[in-house]
């Protein structure tokens, strides 16, 4: 197994056994079965803790970016501890509104919004749109008209800068679909007076995700900084500052900024301003809370290679096959087992269902377990059910207690609202 040592936080190993806070994965497993997502209740607080007292001394409304794990008791931990929401559909919504969240905490970026998620938001009263295009502003604008509401907006802009992160997570640059670009911003702010149902009062950034050095968010802010500066010449009140998300997290070696040192950096940048600081962290928060439980089924050699079979498939867990992320591999049982050089693979019908490429594994005994570590961010949300594979179940524990909180899914579940019509039966 490797050398260096990953900073698991509240999954640790007690007498050989992996345990969550004070219960032994073991045990859940044993209950559950496999494939399964655990998280830990205290690493989820603790993370969002960080951030909230790192920047203390301006108050930020943290909107917890729910895409990145919407699990209800995920959600309802974070509302305990006065998080906002990030959304980015009209699903995520409701879930906010299930938890009780404090809409006016809520924002609601996405580059497409459909008439029935705007007119849902503002029903819902959500504190700010963070608008994406013109086109968009103008449905707003219609749709609040209509409803004869005022809304307040931001607007996304893209500072095109490019984040040093895998391509298919960075968002601020031109070459993407995301934001504004600065000069149409500029004339919309300057022209806000014609949109008589919106308040565009807010500036919102996001240049992407699993960034972990401060450097390019200290250029995106101070781009985004620039442009305020130049619209408050101009008279235009900017009342909410929104620097989204993308804070790194440890997969494997990386030593990435801490929410400390990211506020020391940023906190001097924000000095004497007026407008109300909003973050989106998403994966700071859940990613190294959760892990992922699958079965080793067997190991086979084809005389070039050898492959470890897992109980778990890339529909389970796509983050390695889509972007290549690297997910630490441990045995849930320290045991004498010697380690193998392999690729860990799933049961799917594609090359790219893969964990893990020639990596060091102990080779634990057909039907033991395996834990795929920093996994409670983009795990289960982004599963699917190709292969006909129910998703998996999701565990929260807290202390010693634990709970599953999303049940496997049965084939019953799968073929809900499936039918054959009668012309083909
Ligand atoms: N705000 C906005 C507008 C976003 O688009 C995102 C993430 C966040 C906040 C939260 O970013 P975070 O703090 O989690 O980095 N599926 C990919 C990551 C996609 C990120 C999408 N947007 C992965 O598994 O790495």
């Amino acid at each position: 197994m490797s050398t260096y040592r990953h900073p698991i936080h509240d999954f640790q190993y007690k007498a050989g056994e992996l345990c969550c806070e004070g219960v032994k994965v073991s045990s859940i497993v044993k209950k559950v079965g496999t494939p399964v997502y655990i998280y830990s209740h205290k690493t989820l607080v603790e993370h969002f803790q960080k951030i909230r007292e790192a920047f203390k001394s301006v108050s930020p409304i943290i909107c917890f970016a729910m895409k990145a794990n919407s699990n209800l008791a995920v959600l309802k931990t974070l509302v305990h501890e006065g998080a906002g929401f990030d959304i980015v559909s009209g699903g995520e919504l409701k879930k906010a509104l299930l938890v009780k969240a404090d809409m006016k905490k809520v924002a609601y970026a996405s580059v497409g919004k459909t008439d029935e998620e705007i007119m849902a938001a503002i029903r819902a009263e959500i504190l700010i749109f963070n608008v994406e295009s013109k086109p968009e502003l103008k449905n707003i604008e219609r749709i609040a008209a209509k409803m004869k509401r005022t809304v307040q907006v931001a607007l996304r802009i893209n500072p095109d800068v490019q984040a040093p992160t895998h391509d298919k997570i960075s968002t601020g640059s031109l070459k993407k679909k995301f934001g504004i670009d600065l000069k149409t911003a500029r004339g919309i702010f300057l022209d806000r007076r014609s949109y008589n149902h919106l308040r565009i009062n807010g500036v919102h950034i996001h240049i992407g995700s699993q960034i972990t050095e401060s450097a390019p968010f200290l250029v995106a802010i101070k781009k985004a900084l620039a442009f305020v500066d130049a619209l408050e010449r101009d008279g235009v009140k900017i009342e909410y500052f929104d620097i989204g998300g993308g804070m790194g997290i440890v997969y494997k070696d990386e030593a990435p900024q801490t929410a400390e040192a990211y506020a020391r950096k940023v906190l001097p940048l924000l000095k004497g301003r007026k407008f109300r600081l909003i973050m989106e962290p998403g994966r700071f928060i859940a990613g190294n809370a959760g892990v992922f439980v699958t079965k080793k089924l067997y190991t086979k050699d084809n005389g070039v290679k050898k492959f470890m079979i897992v109980d778990a498939g890339m529909n389970d867990l796509v983050r390695p096959s889509m972007y290549g992320a690297y997910h630490e591999i441990v045995p849930v049982k320290k045991s004498k087992a010697k380690v193998i050089v392999c690729d860990v693979v799933g049961p799917i019908c594609e090359s790219a269902d893969v964990f893990a490429h020639d990596r060091k594994v102990a080779d634990v005994k057909d039907g033991e377990f395996l834990v795929l570590l920093s996994a409670g961010a983009y795990g289960y949300v982004m599963a699917s059910n190709y292969n006909v594979r129910g998703r998996s179940a999701e565990v929260i524990v807290k202390g010693d207690q634990w709970a599953v909180v999303q049940q496997r899914e049965t084939f019953k579940d799968l073929i809900a609202g499936a039918s054959i019509p009668e012309f083909l039966k």
